[in-house]
Protein backbone atom coordinates (compact mmCIF):
# COMPACT_ATOMS: atom_id res chain seq x y z
CA UNK A 1 0.00 0.00 0.00
CA UNK A 2 1.13 3.83 -1.07
CA UNK A 3 1.22 6.23 1.56
CA UNK A 4 -1.97 7.88 3.14
CA UNK A 5 -2.73 11.08 1.45
CA UNK A 6 -5.14 12.90 3.64
CA UNK A 7 -7.25 15.81 2.26
CA UNK A 8 -4.82 18.26 3.35
CA UNK A 9 -1.50 18.74 5.40
CA UNK A 10 -0.77 21.49 7.91
CA UNK A 11 2.20 23.98 6.50
CA UNK A 12 4.97 23.74 8.98
CA UNK A 13 8.45 26.01 8.22
CA UNK A 14 11.23 24.32 9.04
CA UNK A 15 11.59 23.53 12.71
CA UNK A 16 15.30 25.53 13.43
CA UNK A 17 13.45 28.66 12.00
CA UNK A 18 11.34 28.53 14.52
CA UNK A 19 13.78 28.56 17.57
CA UNK A 20 14.80 31.81 17.94
CA UNK A 21 11.49 33.13 18.22
CA UNK A 22 10.92 30.15 21.28
CA UNK A 23 14.40 32.05 22.67
CA UNK A 24 12.61 35.69 22.99
CA UNK A 25 9.49 34.43 24.61
CA UNK A 26 11.76 32.41 27.21
CA UNK A 27 13.82 35.78 27.27
CA UNK A 28 10.71 37.85 27.56
CA UNK A 29 9.15 35.66 29.71
CA UNK A 30 5.51 36.72 28.17
CA UNK A 31 3.84 34.09 27.16
CA UNK A 32 0.14 36.43 26.39
CA UNK A 33 -2.38 39.00 27.17
CA UNK A 34 -1.12 41.01 24.07
CA UNK A 35 2.68 40.60 24.46
CA UNK A 36 4.97 41.46 21.58
CA UNK A 37 4.34 38.67 18.93
CA UNK A 38 0.85 39.33 19.22
CA UNK A 39 0.90 43.17 18.54
CA UNK A 40 3.63 42.33 16.11
CA UNK A 41 1.46 40.07 14.37
CA UNK A 42 -1.85 41.95 14.37
CA UNK A 43 0.44 44.66 12.45
CA UNK A 44 2.05 42.34 9.85
CA UNK A 45 -1.15 40.62 8.97
CA UNK A 46 -2.85 44.05 8.50
CA UNK A 47 -0.06 45.13 6.11
CA UNK A 48 0.16 42.18 4.36
CA UNK A 49 -3.74 41.33 3.97
CA UNK A 50 -4.15 44.98 3.30
CA UNK A 51 -6.69 45.72 5.84
CA UNK A 52 -6.86 48.34 8.12
CA UNK A 53 -7.74 46.81 11.97
CA UNK A 54 -7.15 43.29 12.77
CA UNK A 55 -7.60 41.63 16.19
CA UNK A 56 -6.65 38.24 16.61
CA UNK A 57 -8.16 35.33 18.35
CA UNK A 58 -7.45 31.71 20.17
CA UNK A 59 -9.42 30.14 17.25
CA UNK A 60 -12.20 31.29 14.17
CA UNK A 61 -14.93 29.95 16.28
CA UNK A 62 -14.38 32.73 19.90
CA UNK A 63 -14.16 34.93 16.57
CA UNK A 64 -17.23 34.27 15.24
CA UNK A 65 -18.60 34.36 18.68
CA UNK A 66 -17.30 37.38 19.44
CA UNK A 67 -18.06 39.68 16.47
CA UNK A 68 -22.21 38.83 17.43
CA UNK A 69 -21.66 40.10 21.05
CA UNK A 70 -19.51 43.13 19.51
CA UNK A 71 -22.13 44.48 17.02
CA UNK A 72 -24.93 42.97 19.80
CA UNK A 73 -26.54 40.65 17.38
CA UNK A 74 -29.92 39.02 18.69
CA UNK A 75 -33.15 37.31 17.39
CA UNK A 76 -32.41 35.36 13.71
CA UNK A 77 -29.78 35.94 11.67
CA UNK A 78 -29.77 34.86 7.71
CA UNK A 79 -26.96 31.92 7.08
CA UNK A 80 -25.85 29.18 4.85
CA UNK A 81 -26.44 25.60 5.77
CA UNK A 82 -23.33 24.91 3.20
CA UNK A 83 -20.49 25.26 5.86
CA UNK A 84 -18.41 23.82 8.81
CA UNK A 85 -20.66 23.30 11.49
CA UNK A 86 -18.99 26.11 13.68
CA UNK A 87 -20.73 28.94 11.46
CA UNK A 88 -23.95 28.40 12.79
CA UNK A 89 -22.66 27.44 16.35
CA UNK A 90 -21.76 30.40 16.90
CA UNK A 91 -25.46 31.99 16.33
CA UNK A 92 -26.79 29.14 18.96
CA UNK A 93 -24.06 30.11 21.58
CA UNK A 94 -25.28 34.06 21.47
CA UNK A 95 -29.27 32.67 21.83
CA UNK A 96 -29.64 33.55 17.98
CA UNK A 97 -31.79 31.70 15.78
CA UNK A 98 -30.16 30.38 12.65
CA UNK A 99 -32.37 31.06 9.22
CA UNK A 100 -30.81 28.62 6.60
CA UNK A 101 -31.33 30.09 2.80
CA UNK A 102 -30.13 27.95 0.19
CA UNK A 103 -26.42 28.64 -2.07
CA UNK A 104 -26.24 29.76 -5.61
CA UNK A 105 -25.72 26.57 -7.65
CA UNK A 106 -22.57 28.03 -9.33
CA UNK A 107 -20.17 29.63 -6.35
CA UNK A 108 -22.28 27.25 -3.56
CA UNK A 109 -22.28 30.51 -1.76
CA UNK A 110 -25.53 32.33 0.02
CA UNK A 111 -27.47 33.13 -2.67
CA UNK A 112 -28.50 36.74 -2.43
CA UNK A 113 -31.89 36.67 -4.55
CA UNK A 114 -33.21 33.94 -1.66
CA UNK A 115 -32.59 36.33 1.52
CA UNK A 116 -35.15 38.51 1.27
CA UNK A 117 -37.61 36.18 1.41
CA UNK A 118 -36.26 34.79 4.71
CA UNK A 119 -36.43 37.96 6.84
CA UNK A 120 -38.25 38.33 9.60
CA UNK A 121 -39.56 41.15 12.17
CA UNK A 122 -36.59 39.43 14.41
CA UNK A 123 -33.91 39.02 11.64
CA UNK A 124 -30.62 41.47 12.80
CA UNK A 125 -27.82 40.45 10.35
CA UNK A 126 -27.11 37.72 7.79
CA UNK A 127 -23.72 35.65 8.30
CA UNK A 128 -22.63 34.33 5.01
CA UNK A 129 -19.36 32.06 4.28
CA UNK A 130 -16.70 33.08 1.60
CA UNK A 131 -17.17 29.34 1.34
CA UNK A 132 -13.53 27.55 -0.41
CA UNK A 133 -12.10 31.14 0.02
CA UNK A 134 -14.75 32.35 -3.54
CA UNK A 135 -16.22 35.87 -2.86
CA UNK A 136 -19.81 36.03 -1.80
CA UNK A 137 -22.04 38.33 -4.16
CA UNK A 138 -20.47 40.87 -1.57
CA UNK A 139 -22.67 43.80 -3.19
CA UNK A 140 -26.19 42.39 -3.27
CA UNK A 141 -25.53 41.51 0.29
CA UNK A 142 -24.80 44.69 1.35
CA UNK A 143 -27.65 46.07 -0.55
CA UNK A 144 -30.32 44.42 1.28
CA UNK A 145 -28.45 44.59 4.88
CA UNK A 146 -28.73 48.60 3.88
CA UNK A 147 -32.50 48.14 2.57
CA UNK A 148 -33.13 46.07 5.47
CA UNK A 149 -30.95 47.55 8.65
CA UNK A 150 -29.13 44.41 8.93
CA UNK A 151 -25.06 44.05 9.87
CA UNK A 152 -23.64 41.39 8.42
CA UNK A 153 -20.68 39.42 9.79
CA UNK A 154 -18.87 37.47 7.16
CA UNK A 155 -17.61 34.13 8.23
CA UNK A 156 -14.23 34.38 6.25
CA UNK A 157 -12.40 31.52 7.81
CA UNK A 158 -11.81 29.82 4.09
CA UNK A 159 -10.83 33.67 2.81
CA UNK A 160 -6.92 34.27 3.51
CA UNK A 161 -5.34 36.35 1.15
CA UNK A 162 -8.36 36.53 -1.28
CA UNK A 163 -8.78 39.74 -3.18
CA UNK A 164 -11.28 40.88 -5.33
CA UNK A 165 -10.90 44.07 -8.02
CA UNK A 166 -10.62 46.44 -5.13
CA UNK A 167 -8.42 44.60 -2.71
CA UNK A 168 -8.85 42.53 0.37
CA UNK A 169 -12.45 40.65 0.36
CA UNK A 170 -11.89 40.88 4.25
CA UNK A 171 -13.06 44.54 3.97
CA UNK A 172 -16.83 43.83 3.14
CA UNK A 173 -19.53 43.71 5.51
CA UNK A 174 -19.62 45.01 9.28
CA UNK A 175 -17.21 42.25 10.64
CA UNK A 176 -14.83 39.91 8.62
CA UNK A 177 -13.73 36.47 11.25
CA UNK A 178 -10.96 34.45 9.71
CA UNK A 179 -9.43 31.05 11.30
CA UNK A 180 -6.18 30.10 11.55
CA UNK A 181 -6.25 26.29 12.29
CA UNK A 182 -3.90 23.81 10.99
CA UNK A 183 -5.97 22.68 7.86
CA UNK A 184 -6.33 26.51 6.60
CA UNK A 185 -3.87 28.53 4.36
CA UNK A 186 -2.26 29.98 6.70
CA UNK A 187 -2.34 28.39 10.26
CA UNK A 188 -1.02 29.03 13.41
CA UNK A 189 -1.81 25.11 14.67
CA UNK A 190 -5.39 27.11 15.85
CA UNK A 191 -6.03 30.99 15.59
CA UNK A 192 -8.46 33.13 13.94
CA UNK A 193 -8.93 37.34 13.46
CA UNK A 194 -11.60 39.65 13.49
CA UNK A 195 -11.32 42.29 10.91
CA UNK A 196 -12.45 45.53 12.06
CA UNK A 197 -13.42 48.81 9.72
CA UNK A 198 -12.43 51.22 12.76
CA UNK A 199 -10.22 51.37 15.92
CA UNK A 200 -13.16 52.05 18.08
CA UNK A 201 -14.53 48.70 16.56
CA UNK A 202 -11.21 46.89 17.41
CA UNK A 203 -11.20 48.66 21.15
CA UNK A 204 -14.39 47.22 22.40
CA UNK A 205 -13.52 43.67 20.26
CA UNK A 206 -9.99 43.55 21.87
CA UNK A 207 -12.20 43.87 25.27
CA UNK A 208 -14.84 41.48 25.04
CA UNK A 209 -11.63 39.13 24.06
CA UNK A 210 -10.53 39.80 27.26
CA UNK A 211 -13.10 39.28 29.75
CA UNK A 212 -14.22 42.19 29.17
CA UNK A 213 -11.38 44.22 30.73
CA UNK A 214 -10.61 47.95 30.39
CA UNK A 215 -7.86 48.19 32.86
CA UNK A 216 -7.17 46.85 35.76
CA UNK A 217 -9.64 47.76 37.82
CA UNK A 218 -12.75 47.78 34.99
CA UNK A 219 -14.91 45.71 33.31
CA UNK A 220 -17.01 46.50 30.91
CA UNK A 221 -18.73 43.48 29.28
CA UNK A 222 -19.08 40.06 29.93
CA UNK A 223 -16.23 39.16 28.04
CA UNK A 224 -14.64 35.84 26.96
CA UNK A 225 -11.22 34.66 26.79
CA UNK A 226 -10.50 34.18 23.21
CA UNK A 227 -6.46 35.89 23.31
CA UNK A 228 -3.96 34.58 21.12
CA UNK A 229 -0.90 33.10 22.61
CA UNK A 230 2.77 34.27 22.11
CA UNK A 231 3.98 31.01 20.85
CA UNK A 232 1.05 30.69 18.12
CA UNK A 233 1.55 34.89 17.34
CA UNK A 234 5.27 33.75 16.90
CA UNK A 235 4.50 31.09 14.74
CA UNK A 236 2.31 33.35 12.47
CA UNK A 237 5.25 35.94 12.35
CA UNK A 238 7.21 32.85 10.76
CA UNK A 239 4.75 31.15 9.16
CA UNK A 240 4.28 34.83 7.37
CA UNK A 241 7.80 34.39 5.51
CA UNK A 242 6.27 31.54 3.63
CA UNK A 243 3.19 32.20 2.93
CA UNK A 244 3.50 33.32 -0.70
CA UNK A 245 5.23 30.51 -1.55
CA UNK A 246 2.91 28.04 -0.07
CA UNK A 247 0.02 30.17 -1.80
CA UNK A 248 2.30 29.69 -5.18
CA UNK A 249 2.36 25.64 -4.52
CA UNK A 250 -1.54 25.81 -4.22
CA UNK A 251 -2.15 27.65 -7.35
CA UNK A 252 0.09 25.09 -9.54
CA UNK A 253 -1.61 22.02 -7.90
CA UNK A 254 -4.82 23.70 -8.42
CA UNK A 255 -3.57 24.79 -12.50
CA UNK A 256 -2.48 20.45 -12.51
CA UNK A 257 -6.22 18.92 -11.35
CA UNK A 258 -7.74 21.13 -13.21
CA UNK A 259 -6.30 20.72 -16.88
CA UNK A 260 -6.08 17.11 -15.84
CA UNK A 261 -9.83 16.57 -14.37
CA UNK A 262 -11.14 18.83 -17.45
CA UNK A 263 -12.65 16.26 -19.88
CA UNK A 264 -13.17 13.85 -17.55
CA UNK A 265 -17.00 13.18 -18.03
CA UNK A 266 -19.12 13.65 -14.75
CA UNK A 267 -16.89 15.65 -12.87
CA UNK A 268 -17.35 19.27 -12.53
CA UNK A 269 -14.52 21.18 -10.74
CA UNK A 270 -15.91 24.41 -9.04
CA UNK A 271 -15.36 27.31 -10.49
CA UNK A 272 -13.60 30.85 -9.13
CA UNK A 273 -16.24 33.44 -8.13
CA UNK A 274 -14.52 36.20 -9.72
CA UNK A 275 -11.78 36.62 -7.28
CA UNK A 276 -8.70 38.68 -8.58
CA UNK A 277 -6.29 36.88 -6.43
CA UNK A 278 -7.40 33.24 -4.97
CA UNK A 279 -5.64 31.51 -2.15
CA UNK A 280 -6.79 27.71 -3.57
CA UNK A 281 -7.61 26.61 -0.05
CA UNK A 282 -9.84 23.64 -1.14
CA UNK A 283 -10.18 21.85 -4.46
CA UNK A 284 -13.73 20.76 -4.30
CA UNK A 285 -15.23 19.12 -7.46
CA UNK A 286 -19.06 17.90 -8.01
CA UNK A 287 -19.91 14.35 -8.95
CA UNK A 288 -22.44 14.35 -11.55
CA UNK A 289 -24.61 11.52 -12.72
CA UNK A 290 -22.95 10.97 -15.72
CA UNK A 291 -19.76 9.75 -13.94
CA UNK A 292 -19.51 5.79 -14.00
CA UNK A 293 -19.37 5.97 -10.09
CA UNK A 294 -21.42 7.70 -7.28
CA UNK A 295 -19.48 10.54 -5.12
CA UNK A 296 -19.30 8.05 -2.43
CA UNK A 297 -18.06 5.08 -4.44
CA UNK A 298 -15.75 7.69 -5.75
CA UNK A 299 -14.82 8.45 -1.99
CA UNK A 300 -14.26 5.17 -1.33
CA UNK A 301 -12.03 4.27 -3.79
CA UNK A 302 -9.73 6.86 -3.33
CA UNK A 303 -9.85 5.77 0.47
CA UNK A 304 -9.07 2.15 -0.97
CA UNK A 305 -6.03 2.99 -2.16
CA UNK A 306 -5.26 4.92 1.05
CA UNK A 307 -6.31 8.45 -0.36
CA UNK A 308 -8.54 10.48 2.01
CA UNK A 309 -10.87 12.95 0.30
CA UNK A 310 -13.34 14.81 1.88
CA UNK A 311 -17.28 15.53 1.26
CA UNK A 312 -17.04 18.97 2.63
CA UNK A 313 -20.12 20.46 3.09
CA UNK A 314 -21.80 16.59 3.68
CA UNK A 315 -23.85 16.83 5.74
CA UNK A 316 -25.38 20.31 5.19
CA UNK A 317 -25.54 22.34 9.07
CA UNK A 318 -29.28 21.95 8.79
CA UNK A 319 -29.49 18.47 8.64
CA UNK A 320 -27.24 18.10 12.32
CA UNK A 321 -29.76 17.55 15.18
CA UNK A 322 -29.69 20.88 16.81
CA UNK A 323 -30.72 22.13 13.45
CA UNK A 324 -33.11 20.23 11.69
CA UNK A 325 -35.81 20.87 13.27
CA UNK A 326 -35.95 24.36 12.24
CA UNK A 327 -38.56 24.98 9.56
CA UNK A 328 -35.68 27.18 7.46
CA UNK A 329 -33.73 23.54 7.80
CA UNK A 330 -36.16 21.60 6.08
CA UNK A 331 -34.48 20.31 3.04
CA UNK A 332 -37.38 21.66 0.82
CA UNK A 333 -36.18 25.20 1.31
CA UNK A 334 -32.45 23.85 0.55
CA UNK A 335 -32.38 22.13 -2.82
CA UNK A 336 -29.39 23.91 -4.68
CA UNK A 337 -27.44 22.94 -0.59
CA UNK A 338 -28.77 19.56 -0.40
CA UNK A 339 -27.57 18.06 -4.13
CA UNK A 340 -24.26 19.80 -3.60
CA UNK A 341 -24.08 18.03 -0.48
CA UNK A 342 -24.46 14.94 -1.89
CA UNK A 343 -22.11 15.53 -4.94
CA UNK A 344 -18.78 17.15 -3.72
CA UNK A 345 -15.75 16.01 -3.11
CA UNK A 346 -12.45 17.87 -1.99
CA UNK A 347 -9.36 16.40 -3.02
CA UNK A 348 -6.24 16.69 -1.19
CA UNK A 349 -4.52 20.10 -2.20
CA UNK A 350 -1.69 21.44 -0.07
CA UNK A 351 2.05 22.90 -0.21
CA UNK A 352 3.67 20.05 0.21
CA UNK A 353 1.64 17.39 -2.15
CA UNK A 354 4.35 16.15 -4.93
CA UNK A 355 3.63 15.38 -8.31
CA UNK A 356 3.42 11.67 -8.02
CA UNK A 357 0.99 12.32 -4.50
CA UNK A 358 -1.50 14.63 -7.38
CA UNK A 359 -0.96 11.91 -10.23
CA UNK A 360 -2.20 9.07 -7.84
CA UNK A 361 -5.33 11.18 -6.93
CA UNK A 362 -6.04 12.37 -10.97
CA UNK A 363 -5.56 8.33 -11.88
CA UNK A 364 -8.15 7.38 -9.56
CA UNK A 365 -10.50 10.04 -10.97
CA UNK A 366 -9.69 9.66 -14.16
CA UNK A 367 -9.65 5.98 -14.57
CA UNK A 368 -13.00 4.95 -12.50
C1 LIG B 1 -16.30 28.02 7.43
C2 LIG B 1 -15.65 27.86 8.77
N1 LIG B 1 -16.09 28.61 9.79
C3 LIG B 1 -15.53 28.54 11.01
C4 LIG B 1 -14.49 27.68 11.27
C5 LIG B 1 -13.96 27.60 12.65
O1 LIG B 1 -12.64 28.00 12.76
P1 LIG B 1 -11.73 27.45 13.96
O2 LIG B 1 -11.47 26.01 13.71
O3 LIG B 1 -10.50 28.30 13.86
O4 LIG B 1 -12.46 27.68 15.23
C6 LIG B 1 -13.98 26.87 10.22
C7 LIG B 1 -12.86 25.94 10.35
O5 LIG B 1 -12.39 25.36 11.20
C8 LIG B 1 -14.59 26.94 8.95
O6 LIG B 1 -14.18 26.17 7.95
Amino acid sequence: MKPPIYVTQPYLPPLEEFIPYLQEIWDKKMLTNGGPFHQQLEKALCDYLGVKHLALFSNGTLGLITALQALRVTGEVITTPYSFVATAHSLLWNGIKPMFVDVDPNTLNLDPARIEAAITPHTTAIMPVHCYGHPCDVQAIQKIADNYNLKVIYDAAHAFGVQDEGGSVLRHGDLSVLSFHATKVFNTFEGGAIICPDAKTKLRIDQLKNFGYVDEVTVVAPGINGKMSEINAAFGMLQLKHVDQALARRKSIDATYREALKNVRGIRCLQDAGEQVANYSYFPILVESDYPLSRDALYQKLKDSNIYARRYFYPLISDFPMYRGMPSAHRENLPVASAAAQKVLCLPIYPALNPPDWQRVIDIVQGA
